[in-house]
């Protein structure tokens, strides 16, 4: 396997991906809408097409001027709160995976690494979650990364296409590619940005939840440990679902303080109203891909949060 097209490519971990797999030797094609990504991210040895998914005439164009032999699906919206006000909007999630999977068929390309979501989940059930944990997602982004697992499933089945779903839980850390989220929505680079100074504090979203410190509690894995389960996946020769995270779980507040040892000085935060929707607690059982993919988690959440403050601090 020499060619893989690398769908949003110059997005936070897209990029992350790409340069991992130009270090293993790939041959690199990506493409992106350029929505969220930046593509000063994109590593310069990979071909780069400016290209929404949801233009089938331009996916078609790529998969023609290259020899495609396996793709990683990065490219989505992301933000749950938003999913929720504009369906409209990710269910482009929805129809750039089938344009994709339709040019898979055309092209017989026959392997695809998928990059889904804990958000399928919905509230657990119980902790940790493994993959035969009941699949309930209660917002529409959750909804659409279920969706196009599913499609991918009957791709697979009826087109041959062998794949690996892998359920993200809380991506953090930075990959060395200083990717800094321009409007940020989760926890750690909001903490980043009360720690510089580019916000006036963090507001922790409830401390009254059933928790050891009262605070939610979610599994932080670091974005090269991700991104090296992606390649791993490319060598596998069975279809999966495979959850990534490191089964360890940290609360917010001890995120803020361990955030604080690492800046070197305090900063803003109160506690606030609970954000709707928040579980509790989540956290990944990664038995699974400790077994199939032979793949364990090298970075600590210290590691992720260090690795995030080098890059907020060079871009202040
Ligand atoms: N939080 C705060 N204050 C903030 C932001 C977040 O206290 O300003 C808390 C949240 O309540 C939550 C934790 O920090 O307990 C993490 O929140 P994030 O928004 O960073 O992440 P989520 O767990 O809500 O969701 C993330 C991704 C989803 C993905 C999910 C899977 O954003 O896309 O992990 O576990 F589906």
């Amino acid at each position: 396997m020499k060619q893989i097209l690398v769908t949003g490519g110059a997005g936070y971990i897209g990029s992350a991906a790409v340069k991992a797999l130009v270090e293993k030797g790939y041959e690199v094609v990506v493409v992106d809408n350029l929505s969220k990504g930046v593509k000063e991210l994109v590593d310069k040895k990979a071909k780069f097409y400016k290209v929404d998914l949801i233009d089938k005439e331009a996916l078609d164009n790529v998969f023609q001027e290259n020899e495609i032999d396996a793709v990683m699906h990065f490219a989505a919206y992301k933000a749950v709160g938003e999913s929720m006000e504009n369906a409209v909007k990710y269910s482009d999630n929805i129809k750039g995976t089938i344009n994709l999977l339709d040019m898979m068929v055309k092209y017989n390309v026959n392997k695809i690494i998928y990059s889904s979501s804990a958000a399928v989940y919905g509230e657990p059930k119980y902790n940790p979650i493994d993959e035969k944990h009941p699949t309930e997602p209660c917002n529409y982004y959750g909804f659409t990364k279920l969706e196009c697992e599913s499609l991918i499933r009957w791709y697979g089945k009826v087109h041959d296409i062998d794949y690996v779903s892998l359920r993200y839980f809380n991506v953090a850390g930075d990959s060395g590619l200083g990717y800094i989220d321009p409007n940020a929505l989760n926890i750690i680079p909001i903490i980043m940005e009360a720690a510089t100074g580019k916000r006036d504090k963090l507001i922790i979203f409830g401390d009254d939840y059933d928790t050891r410190d009262g605070s939610c509690v979610r599994d932080y894995i670091d974005v090269n440990d991700l991104v090296r389960a992606h390649i791993l996946a490319l060598d596998i020769n069975s279809s999966e679902i495979i959850n990534l995270g490191t089964s360890d779980g940290t609360t917010v507040k001890e995120l803020v303080k361990a955030a604080t040892d690492i800046v070197g000085k305090e900063f803003n935060y109160e506690i606030g109203e609970r954000r709707k929707g928040d579980p509790a607690k989540l956290v990944a059982s990664n038995k699974k891909a400790k077994e199939i993919l032979g793949w364990k988690p090298e970075k600590d959440i210290k590691d992720m949060l260090e690795s995030t403050f080098k890059a907020y601090n060079k871009n202040l």
